[in-house]
């Protein structure tokens, strides 16, 4: 596990940015839109966590990397974000104050137990998409931007480096499979309920330059995407459900060894 700063030059061409299916590019907006408030929340859970294992145990030197890996993800998603507010969006603000104001209220008021079973869940997601971007979406990036994709591809990348961390401290820390199946689906409730309606007021204002054609089509291809994302992304949550899942099972995805090689030798 190592901490990789790349930097990439992708604000030209946010925010619809993939081109072959635009409605897409408004939905990875919005996961991008929620890191520099959930990924900040993930490393305040990690640092509780690891001043409870205490200095010694040998869980810190991971969730040092970790944190700074995550630390490292949050600012570039907040020059991306940047880059999206300057494309004219007047409410994105009222969201972005709702996942301030969500991933407080979890820090304030639940237990470290809770808090690491739901980062767990965040965290079990991350190998799911390095699988859908690296194997899965070839055709769906055909012609998109190249610095949005490899930025999303560093992350997770980087995301599927440091999968075993939250695992490995939630099972330090508590273990039981029903608060971590219940984590992970409290989760997936709230960022369904967080980012989806961010992503319907981003294809409303978007549908408002179209003519009804555009818009026919437009709802076409989302339909389109999305249903072929979820189908997916089932299919490899079925296995996170399972009492025997491990990160430390899983495959690398095909291509993940060699980008952050690359981001390396860039360096
Ligand atoms: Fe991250
Ligand atoms: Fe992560």
């Amino acid at each position: 596990m190592k901490v990789r700063k790349p930097s990439y030059d992708y604000t030209a061409s946010l925010p619809r940015w993939c081109r072959r299916y635009p409605e897409y590019s408004q939905v990875v907006n919005v996961a991008s839109l929620s890191l520099p408030y959930l990924e900040p929340y993930l490393n305040s859970v990690m640092r509780r966590a690891q001043a409870r294992l205490g200095p010694r145990h040998p869980l810190n030197h991971d969730i040092g990397l970790f944190c700074r890996q995550e630390a490292a993800h949050y600012l570039q998603h907040d020059a991306y974000n940047e880059a999206i507010r300057k494309a004219g969006y007047a409410r994105l603000p009222e969201f972005e104050q709702r996942l301030r104001d969500h991933f407080d209220r979890l820090l304030n008021e639940r237990s470290l137990k809770f808090n690491c079973a739901y980062s767990l869940g965040f965290e079990s997601i991350g190998p799911i998409y390095a699988e859908w971007w690296f194997e899965r979406t070839g055709d769906v990036m055909a012609e998109a931007d190249p610095s949005v994709v490899s930025l999303w591809k560093w992350h997770l990348a980087e995301e599927f480096e440091h999968r075993t961390v939250a695992y490995d401290v939630y099972r330090a820390l508590f273990g039981g499979y029903v608060e971590r199946v219940r984590g992970l689906l409290t989760f997936l409730r709230d960022l369904r309920a967080l980012n989806g309606s961010a992503v319907k007021y981003l294809l409303t204002e978007d549908a408002k330059q179209m003519n009804d054609e555009e818009r026919a089509r437009s709802r076409r291809r989302f339909a389109e995407i999305r249903q072929r994302e979820s189908a997916f992304v089932r299919s490899r949550l079925i296995r996170v459900l399972s009492p025997l899942y491990s990160p430390h099972k899983l495959r690398e995805p095909r291509g993940v060894s060699q980008l952050l090689q690359s981001i390396e030798a860039a360096a």
